[in-house]
């Protein structure tokens, strides 16, 4: 059942959802979460098994703004200070050393915990409502079932799930990726996901450069937001570059049968193609592209199409999300 999240009598009947151990489908500015109280194991396992994903795979809690910090996390290096000052609210989530007893189930029995403080003014009226019964942190990863494309509408969460899931409806995300995930528990910052904020932005504030992904010695610990093969609509993915794809495209030259289309493309250079092949332009610039991705892929699945062309996004950090996205749905395929 969706409800229009501006509704503030719809935010104090999600709150008390959360309160008494039900999920909800919750607007974030990155994508929609599938929520629960983060401190209700019962509440968190339904998560889990609404999802199809294995519990040892922990979920990011989130809190209203800092000073829900020190209810979960029980130490806060400097740097992982200073990150939460720049851009919390907002699209970053950061993993911290857990107060021992608390979230467990949510942290998948890891001695971490990731916590963000999401800027989504829904997101927040709940998050607030819910603190007010007691709720101190909701855990809440993408709204979609495992392995499959994060939704960034709440018809998408809907079309995920059972018919009485209660969602609020916060319009569609804009980052439209998930959040960036920076890991606070190795001494250095070291990034397991890019995501909604900029790797230069986030080392400016931290005075050091992040570190990649298994730099640390320590084994990052099994997270599916860090699979290689995540994030995959049903039709089959393949990354190209133009040249590559021209190529692809010249070779199928009227071969294709008429009819709904087979192949999709979907790519920032025009490029001559069969009529038979559905055309979806990308857009030029990285947050437009990371907005409307995940739509556009389930559109294309909608389409019924069985296989997706996609021009490789271009160099640079500022594709680093969508180009981590769309690779993880390629090794999917
Ligand atoms: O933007 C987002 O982060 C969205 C919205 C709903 O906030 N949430 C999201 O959750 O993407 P999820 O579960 O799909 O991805 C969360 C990822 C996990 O897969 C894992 O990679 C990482 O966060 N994570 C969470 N807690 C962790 C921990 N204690 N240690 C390491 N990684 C952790
Ligand atoms: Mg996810």
């Amino acid at each position: 059942m969706i409800l229009d999240g501006q509704s503030p009598e719809a935010v104090a009947r999600a709150a008390q959802a959360l309160r008494d151990g039900a999920l909800l489908g919750l607007p974030t500015e990155t994508v929609y979460g599938l929520a629960a109280d983060a401190g209700n194991d019962a509440a968190v396992a339904r998560i889990f098994a609404a999802k199809g994903r294995p519990s040892n795979h922990p979920l990011i809690v989130h809190v209203a703004g800092l000073a829900d910090v020190p209810a979960f996390a029980s130490a806060v290096p400097p740097f992982a200070e200073r990150l939460m000052r720049a851009f919390w609210p907002g699209p970053l989530t950061l993993i911290l050393p857990r107060r021992p007893g608390v979230a467990t189930a949510a942290a998948g029995g890891q001695a971490s915990v990731g916590l963000r403080c999401p800027a989504h003014p829904v997101a927040q009226a709940v998050l607030r409502a819910a603190d007010a019964l007691g709720v101190r942190g909701v855990a809440a990863p993408s709204a979609n079932q495992f392995g499959r494309v994060s939704p960034t509408t709440a018809a998408h969460v809907q079309g995920e799930f059972d018919d009485g899931l209660l969602i609020l409806d916060g319009g569609p995300c804009l980052v439209g990726i998930e959040s960036t995930i920076i890991d606070c528990t190795r001494g250095a910052p070291v990034l397991l996901r890019p995501g909604g904020i900029g790797q230069a932005e986030a080392e400016a504030v931290c005075g050091e450069p992040l570190r990649p992904k298994d730099s640390l010695g320590a084994p990052s610990p099994r997270a599916s937001g860090t699979l290689e093969a995540h994030y995959a609509p049903r039709a089959r993915l393949r990354l190209m570059d133009a040249v590559a794809l021209k190529t692809a495209l010249d070779l199928l030259g009227d071969t294709l049968p008429k009819g709904s289309p087979q192949i999709a493309v979907y790519a920032r250079h025009p490029l001559a193609h069969p009529r038979q092949v559905l055309w979806q332009p990308m857009p030029d610039d990285a947050t437009a592209a990371a907005r409307e991705l995940f739509a556009t892929l389930r559109a294309l699945d909608d389409r019924g199409v069985g296989l997706i062309w996609v021009e490789a996004p271009p160099p640079g950090a500022a594709w680093d999300g969508v180009r981590d996205r769309l690779q993880r749905a390629a090794a999917a395929a």
